[in-house]
């Protein structure tokens, strides 16, 4: 039995480090060599290329190193015999909680008008508003989801969220169903997309939805497409949005000629919300490595029919 790790659009090397510092055994890195292939169980994956899991015939885990797994591409094309598992990691969610208040504080202060208006040397005092004031919405009340608005709820902001599913969390009102995100969207001065990406949410960030909203501020830290590109535009002309800022998006990086780059509407950073610190995951994932080994149940383990 052994571990491989399958990266693409990230550097292998140091998490084979810190995995055998720990595990006291060789990691491999795809491609592995032809007689090791058929010993690798477990398999390690950031956005493997199509084609390149099935080579390893005797997977029983993939293992997600990110908190999503749409970027496995394993629709159809694995065994469904294979234990799919991602990460939950207590510094990944407060990463994204910090990256969430820094967004939310920007722009309830105006930061991002200021920092234009030195461009041109322009004094123009807006009104800005206070934590109190701010009702903070969120699609998505997951592990990270949850965890922010829980997070947001603490330092004072009204927070309320959506889930596909009833949920009972502290102090944050909750709704489900099309009803439910009518009423939560009617007051919502931030909305946060925290979603996972399934066929379900593919698009959700769309026109119906925004049109439900009014001068309010997108924040999407769940994945690009869930957001349809050109409806944005038309939202933010409309007012139904006043601004967003995007971390996430359909084609990564983002293309330099991309109509997003020249907005002065948008915020855009590249994907940096919440990095998998290997660190804090290591102990997780030779927990789950071993535990497959000893043909235990394994942490995290995804619902392949819901997608998460
Ligand atoms: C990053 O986007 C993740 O899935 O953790």
């Amino acid at each position: 039995m052994a571990i491989a790790i399958l990266f693409s659009s990230k550097d292998p090397m140091p998490w084979k480090e810190v995995l055998e510092n720990k595990l006291q055994e060789e990691v491999y890195i795809h491609p592995v060599d032809h007689h090791v292939q058929k010993d690798i169980n477990f398999l390690i994956c950031w956005k493997p290329l199509p084609g390149s899991i099935e080579k390893y015939q005797n997977v029983k885990v993939i293992q997600s190193i990110g908190a999503g797994i749409d970027h496995l591409y394993i629709e159809n094309t694995i065994s469904k015999e294979i234990i799919i598992t991602r990460i939950k990691d207590e510094k990944l969610l407060e990463d994204m909680y910090e990256y969430v208040l820094a967004v939310i504080l920007a722009h309830i202060k105006n930061v991002n008008q200021y920092h234009q208006d030195k461009i041109i040397s322009r004094w123009k005092p807006i009104s800005y508003k206070r934590i109190e004031d701010t009702a903070v919405s969120f699609l998505g009340l997951g592990y990270l989801g949850a965890g922010v608005a829980v997070r947001l709820q603490n330092i004072g902001f009204r927070v309320q969220g959506w889930a596909s599913s009833v949920k009972h969390i502290q102090q944050v009102k909750t709704y489900v169903g099309d009803n439910g995100l009518q009423e939560m969207l009617s007051s919502t001065d931030i909305l946060i997309n925290l979603l996972p990406l399934t066929q379900k949410t593919e698009n959700i960030l769309n026109r119906a939805l925004f049109s439900q909203l009014n001068k309010a501020y997108l924040i999407n830290v769940g994945r690009g497409h869930h957001l349809v590109e050109e409806d944005l535009i038309a939202a933010l002309d409309e007012e139904k949005l006043i601004g967003a800022c995007l971390d996430v998006f359909r084609d990564e990086p983002l293309p330099a000629d991309h109509r997003f780059w020249k907005d002065d509407r948008l915020f855009i950073t590249p994907h940096v919300s919440g990095i998998t610190d290997k660190h804090s995951v290591v102990t997780q994932l030779i927990k789950n490595y071993r535990n497959m080994q000893q043909g235990k149940p394994v942490d995290h383990m995804v619902n392949l029919e819901k997608g998460y």
